[in-house]
């Protein structure tokens, strides 16, 4: 018989167990039984999550099937589209959330129904340091809807229109139908191979979500079965005591860099697997990632550095046949969250559909991402190459600067802006503690001007990030970040910077000297953030090169999740 931790509050004949008791009398509770927690995340605020609150239900049911107690309980719902500045600043908020409920609460188990973007990596970060077993249940990719005969990319297919009205191109009655169009997709996360579906696939790569249901149609039979085995598997999980430091190994966090790097997956998904590794003491650094996704090679057949869509690579067999196409380039050993190994997984696969491809031929050449450094960037920044033109992976240009995502907005598109399609946008001010929380500003769109003379991609460069969604030359999360006086505050209009791929370096070829006068010149900006979360957040937030997780939440090297039982007493 296992130890329950849910034995503390409920075991016992004094007064406080009695009470304890006494609170869930009216609930499925029974006496040795394990108590199992399910967050539920759904609002109506975030239409990603809609279908949330049918599948929580889902996974009480596969709890009671294996003889628990599931418990269900609210939690912040974090949805994309409307959480401003960014959802990234409720990150940290939830995954605390996470943490605190699991040690507050008489929990022996963990679900957290997760999808929208930063939702996946909040829950892995606070499994991680509540430690008790866990997993994550996906909440499924939306269906495509119809644009114009095609099938609408979330998302993707809004940069495009973007571009098309900024250039002209599409009509007043093109863009009211295009936001027709959009609006009659239901629930699910975006149905590309963004920051949602990018993180899903980290999750199953971390054991933490079982194989196969990060791009599970939402409403769909395979997610609906999907939750009732995520509600079974948890409570095998207790009975086996396997815990989220079980399963998060380096050889995991391994292969989870290397399936993002093959899907072309999301540049944010880097800042999360960093600040999930932080929480575990995992040795995994932007160089780590850098060498574990070098050799990788673009598998997948997905927008937007592909054609397709999720329902496609989920047709073509998802996960394990990713995995299988990926072959030695993965750690075959490490194990999924149902308890087999990847390799039992993938050699299950099947054959695969036309979404995924086998090494030999693959949609497009290593390294999809890549880590950069230079005098810009000396602790680093991130491109998105499988998303990017070759024809920029050499570039010099003179630099147009936007001090920040309002100046950007505001002069953009003004008569009066100078540029020429050679110039390389700086927007800066973007970073965690700048805007603050890190928004998804750094692509800057191509200036009206040039994108009605037909240019489509510039290099551009900034410290904030940009959706997983998107495309184009973008050197992103460049770190230190402006606001606290990196390289970046110090860049002029017209000062020459180089960017060169193959050396993996983004230089401002500015004289020393003159850099060291501005440097001395410089100094921080007063924040109007002086109370709440947002100056907590800015107080404590870690650079974007250490997955901007808050300083007080990591784990020391080698040291333990930190994780302290509350003394259960009376309250
Ligand atoms: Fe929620 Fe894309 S906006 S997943």
């Amino acid at each position: 018989m296992t130890d329950l931790r849910s034995a503390r509050w409920f075991g016992g004949d004094d007064e406080v167990a009695l009470l304890h008791r006494v609170a869930v009398a009216a609930s499925e509770y029974a006496p040795g039984r394990p108590v199992i927690g399910i967050a539920v995340t759904g609002s109506d605020l975030n239409p990603c999550h809609g279908d949330a609150d049918r599948l929580a239900d889902a996974v009480a049911e596969g709890v009671r099937r294996r003889g628990a107690t599931p418990m269900l309980f609210p939690a912040t719902s974090l949805g994309e589209d409307l959480m401003k500045p960014s959802a990234m600043m409720y990150r940290n908020l939830l995954a605390i959330e996470v943490e605190e409920m699991v040690r507050a609460y008489p929990l022996d188990g963990l679900v957290v129904l997760a999808g929208c973007d930063k939702s996946v990596p909040a829950a892995l970060m606070g499994m991680a340091s509540a430690n008790v077993p866990s997993l994550v249940c996906l909440v499924g990719a939306r269906r495509s809807g119809d644009f114009d005969g095609r099938r609408l990319a979330a998302g993707t297919d809004v940069w495009r229109e973007l571009d098309r009205r900024r250039s002209g191109e599409a009509s007043d009655a093109e863009w009211a139908q295009f936001e027709t169009c959009l609006g009659r997709v239901g629930p699910g996360i975006c149905n590309v191979m963004g920051t949602a579906v990018s993180m899903g696939l980290i999750a199953e790569m971390l054991g933490m979500a079982l194989p196969g249901s990060a791009s599970a149609v939402a409403g769909g039979d395979d997610i609906l079965a999907s939750a009732v085995a995520t509600g079974e598997r948890v409570v095998d999980l207790v009975e086996e005591q396997l815990r989220p430091r079980d399963r998060m190994t380096p050889a995991a966090f391994a292969n989870a860099a290397r399936v993002l790097a093959a899907v072309g997956g999301s540049t944010n998904a880097v800042i999360h697997l960093l600040a999930v590794a932080g929480r575990l003491a995992v040795p995994f650094d932007l160089d780590r990632l850098d060498a574990e996704v070098r050799d990788v090679p673009l598998l997948t057949d997905v927008e937007p550095c592909g054609r397709g869509l999720i329902e496609d690579f989920h047709a073509s067999g998802a996960s394990p046949a990713l995995v299988a196409a990926l072959g030695d380039l993965v750690d075959r050993d490490v194990l999924c969250a149902d308890g087999r190994s990847w390799g039992t997984v993938a050699d299950a696969a099947g054959v695969r559909g036309p979404a995924i491809a086998g090494r030999e031929h693959p949609f497009g050449p290593a390294p999809t991402l890549a880590v950069i450094r230079g005098t810009l960037a000396p602790d680093g920044a991130v491109i998105k190459v499988a998303a990017a033109s070759a024809a920029l992976s050499h570039h010099r240009g003179p630099a147009v600067v936007f001090s920040d995502y309002e100046d950007m907005r505001r002069r953009l598109d003004s008569p009066d802006l100078e540029i020429g399609p050679d110039a390389v946008l700086v927007v800066r001010g973007c970073g965690p503690v700048g805007a603050p929380g890190m928004p998804e500003w750094g692509m800057a769109p191509i200036p009206r001007a040039l994108a009605e003379r037909g240019v489509r991609d510039m290099l551009r460069i900034t410290d904030g990030r940009m959706s997983g969604t998107s495309f184009g030359t973008v050197v992103l999360h460049i770190t230190p970040e402006s606001a606290v006086g990196g390289p970046l505050a110090l860049v002029e209009d017209g000062d020459l910077i180089e960017f060169d791929l193959a050396t993996r370096r983004l230089d401002l070829l500015v004289p020393p000297e003159e850099v060291e006068r501005r440097a001395a010149a410089w100094a921080p900006a007063e924040s109007a953030h002086v109370r709440g979360w947002p100056a907590m957040y800015r107080k404590h937030v870690l650079p974007a090169s250490q997955g901007c997780d808050l300083d007080f939440l990591t784990a020391p090297t080698g040291g333990s999740t930190q994780f302290v039982e509350p003394v259960v007493g009376r309250s």
